[in-house]
């Protein structure tokens, strides 16, 4: 089978769940501290070798494309301040990867957004990720899946295990061990209630596919939430051919959901050397043991002033 060069970034979802922030800026660019969460995805495609993204945006979503481009005007201005560091990180970011965009003219699901890039994928193999979950962990999420898609020359579909009461919010995996944390999907089910979950095993934003998909996906009847499901037509392509389903190793923020992207925000920061030592201590300082002095004990007194 052909190697996987491209990857299909669905970008057109309205992210209801961030609203009002979402009303006029994409999702995709919340920033997890100075860097937006979609750069956080590009890179670890580049990272595992994809040579393409295609980003399937919508209304709004226009800033995604001026993030990826070149600002001739802010290099200009950083260059003569003499701001070389900042010109360079600008520059590696709009040469990071070659990158399409194709409009999704209405957020149908999933499922139609990756048929929209059907024109550019053409008859390869393909990766997909959702542009607003980040994965962190010594190797690249992505580059797992495609070592596993190499091996078994079929489409593989990233899993985490989730807690049971949130497999609703999830596609879950019926499937069958073939070893430890690969299955053989026998059955998938989009946004189960939690008594009918076949397993506790999520589809979390990742995916290498196959082009036979883009054909099930022109049929593919709307599903959970009027929505034309990604899902769906990947339990349908596992019905005609083998389609397994992989443990990604590493932590996964989801930063499309409020709580997703507060522990994204901590982690990074954390992890980050310019900021993690001053933000442990502040954070240490709110959540650490409080030495309360009994006199100015006074019932609701700032946590901040008690260490
Ligand atoms: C989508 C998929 C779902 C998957 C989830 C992962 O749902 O349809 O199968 O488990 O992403 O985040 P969404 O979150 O877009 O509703």
């Amino acid at each position: 089978m052909k190697k996987v060069r491209k990857a299909v970034f669905p970008l057109a979802g309205h992210g209801t769940r961030f609203l009002p922030m979402t009303k006029a800026s994409p999702k995709e660019m919340l920033p997890i501290i100075d860097k937006p969460v979609v750069q956080y995805v590009v890179e670890e495609a580049v990272e595992s070798g994809i040579q393409q993204i295609v980003m399937v945006t919508g209304r709004g979503k226009r800033a995604i494309e001026d993030h990826f481009d070149i600002s001739y005007e802010l290099e200009d201005v950083l260059r003569k301040k003499n701001k070389l560091a900042l010109l360079s990180e600008l520059q590696r970011i709009s040469s990071l990867s070659e990158i399409t965009y194709i409009r999704q003219k209405e957020a149908l699901g999933l499922g139609h957004a990756v048929l929209c890039s059907e024109m550019v994928v053409g008859s390869e193999p393909f990766a997909v990720a959702l542009g607003d979950e980040i994965l962190y962990g010594p190797r690249s999420g992505l580059a797992q899946l495609l070592e596993a898609f190499n091996q078994l020359q079929a489409p593989v579909i990233g899993l985490q295990r989730v807690p049971r009461s949130e497999v609703s919010h999830y596609g879950i995996v019926d499937g069958t061990p073939v070893r430890d944390g690969l299955f053989r999907v026998e059955r998938l089910v989009e946004k189960p209630d939690v008594p009918d979950a076949p397993s506790d095993y999520a589809i979390i934003g990742r995916y290498v596919l196959t082009p036979d998909l883009f054909d099930i996906l022109k049929t593919q009847k709307p599903g959970v939430g009027g929505e034309i499901q990604l899902t769906d037509a990947l339990n349908t392509l596992a019905r005609h051919r083998p389609v397994y389903a992989m443990e990604i190793q590493g932590d996964r923020f989801d930063t499309g959901d409020k709580m997703g992207f507060l522990k994204a925000t901590v982690h990074f920061a954390l992890n980050r050397e310019d900021l993690g030592e001053e933000f442990r201590h502040f954070l240490e300082g709110i959540l650490g043991p409080h030495q309360l002095n009994p006199d100015k004990d006074t019932p609701g007194e700032s946590v901040y002033a008690t260490r």
